[in-house]
């Protein structure tokens, strides 16, 4: 990502996204898949008084952590540095940000003092702390910050920092998730319910005594947005992720009950596998082609970073459903057939389907999808897309169109034929 693009982002007045995005990234610590990849939500609140940093990122992205933050504030003006978490994902920056902003008050949970010092081995016991509790201020003069100690969620250190005149909750990993899209914000994102759930299912579950006791912090707690570590900012009606945990950490919990879904809009996912990028360059193209069309909430994953099982629901949600796969050995690829396989016990009769996928020299992929899905009871009113190798820019603009006609076909607004008749296939304009 170049500097250019690390613009910080307000998400209230005078608090700034600058956190980095690592939408490659397909397993988080060995243990949860990431489909699209995570973010490392980082934040700048500006008070008369100063300037507050609350957490950093992963250290390989401490580049755009710095350049986002260089929007936002020169490094003399940062008071306090709030760490809510000190797991590396989220203090990876830390130790060159002391260097770079000496002044600052480094400001952690009463567990968090050992952790701290095993995390930065300072080389004399000297490490200027300032330790908090829940109900402990720091003031940024027109603007307080206020502690909740939360911990276990997931290790001891784990705090929470409340802006108490925004009414904005910095949660650190609770309420995140590892999804990862540009548009950053939960109303504006594609479909990350089932990234919610998994998290918390891997993340937060063994320590749900804990989160009901956390829960009794934040539920009194007036709340216009949550902000937490990975995954959307929470805008739009940000008090239902605080319901889904009290769902999920309840006895009996809520995972066999649906995440609140009213008000969505119609849905396109598109899924995709691709050997050596062309496939992936495809679907975002047929995701941007799609997105251009008002009134969808379009979604892309790469099932090389994911399970299934969490996609089910999604999948019978869902409006239309696009495939995108490589040719291999005259096949689409596993993944994809797995997926495909799984989907016996829903109805996706009248859904819209489609696909897509690069091939070598032959592409059959593409038609076996289509077969497929029109087994399944789908409909394929757009004829599926293939093209040889690497995208060209024209290519790639047929594959915006190809997302666009999808997105048309759903929402009733096509104003060409989409017909079996209309073929987009490179294969066959090849010689
Ligand atoms: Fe996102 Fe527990 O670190």
């Amino acid at each position: 990502m170049s500097e250019h693009d690390c613009n910080a982002i307000e998400i209230a007045p005078g608090v700034h996204w600058i956190g980095a995005l690592d939408p490659g990234l397909r397993s988080f610590d060995m243990i949860l898949r990431t489909a699209n990849g995570t973010t490392y939500n980082a934040y700048a609140v500006r008070g008369s008084d100063g300037v507050a940093i609350i957490d950093t990122v992963k250290a390989e992205f401490a580049d755009e952590f710095f350049a986002r933050l260089a929007h936002v504030a020169r490094l003399e003006e940062i008071r306090v540095i709030v760490l809510n978490h000190l797991e590396p994902d989220h203090t990876g920056a830390l130790p060159e940000l002391l260097r770079r902003a000496p002044q600052a008050r480094l400001i952690i949970s009463k567990r968090a003092p050992a952790m701290l010092k095993a995390l930065l081995k300072p080389t004399d016991d000297a490490l200027d702390v300032e330790v908090v509790d829940t109900g402990d201020e720091v003031s940024l003069g027109d603007r307080r910050l206020r502690f909740l100690n939360t911990p276990y969620l997931h290790w001891p250190d784990t705090q929470c920092t409340y802006l108490v005149e925004q009414q904005v909750l910095f949660s650190g990993d609770v309420f995140g998730c590892h999804h990862c899209d540009l548009r950053l914000f939960n109303d504006r994102v594609g479909e990350f319910r089932f990234s919610f759930d998994y998290y918390y299912a891997h993340i937060m579950r063994p320590f749900k005594s804990h989160v009901r006791d956390a829960l009794k912090l934040i539920e009194p707690l007036p709340l216009t947005l949550i902000a937490p570590a990975h995954g959307p900012i929470l805008r739009e009606r940000p008090r239902r992720y605080v319901t889904r945990y009290r769902e999920l950490s309840s006895s009996g919990e809520g995972f066999d009950r649906p995440f609140e879904a009213n008000d969505q809009p119609a849905s396109l996912i598109v899924f995709y596998l691709s050997a050596y990028g062309s496939t992936t360059r495809m679907a975002e193209a047929v995701q941007a082609g799609a997105e251009a069309v008002p009134g969808l909430r379009v979604s892309l994953y790469d099932l090389e970073g994911s399970e299934i099982a969490p996609f089910i629901d999604l999948i019978e949600e869902a409006d239309a459903l696009a495939f995108g796969s490589p040719t291999v050995n005259g096949d689409a690829v596993k993944p994809i057939w797995d997926l495909l396989s799984s989907l016996g016990g829903i109805s996706l009769r009248g859904k819209i389907g489609a696909a897509f996928g690069s091939y070598g020299w032959s592409g059959e992929a593409v038609p076996m999808i289509e077969d497929r899905l029109r087994g399944l009871k789908m409909r394929v009113p757009v004829s599926g897309l293939r093209l040889q190798l690497t995208p060209t820019a024209a290519e790639l603009d047929a594959c915006r169109a190809f997302g666009r006609q999808i997105a048309e076909a759903m929402t009733g607004t096509s104003n060409t034929s989409v017909s079996a008749e209309r073929v987009i296939d490179f294969a066959e304009l090849s010689p």
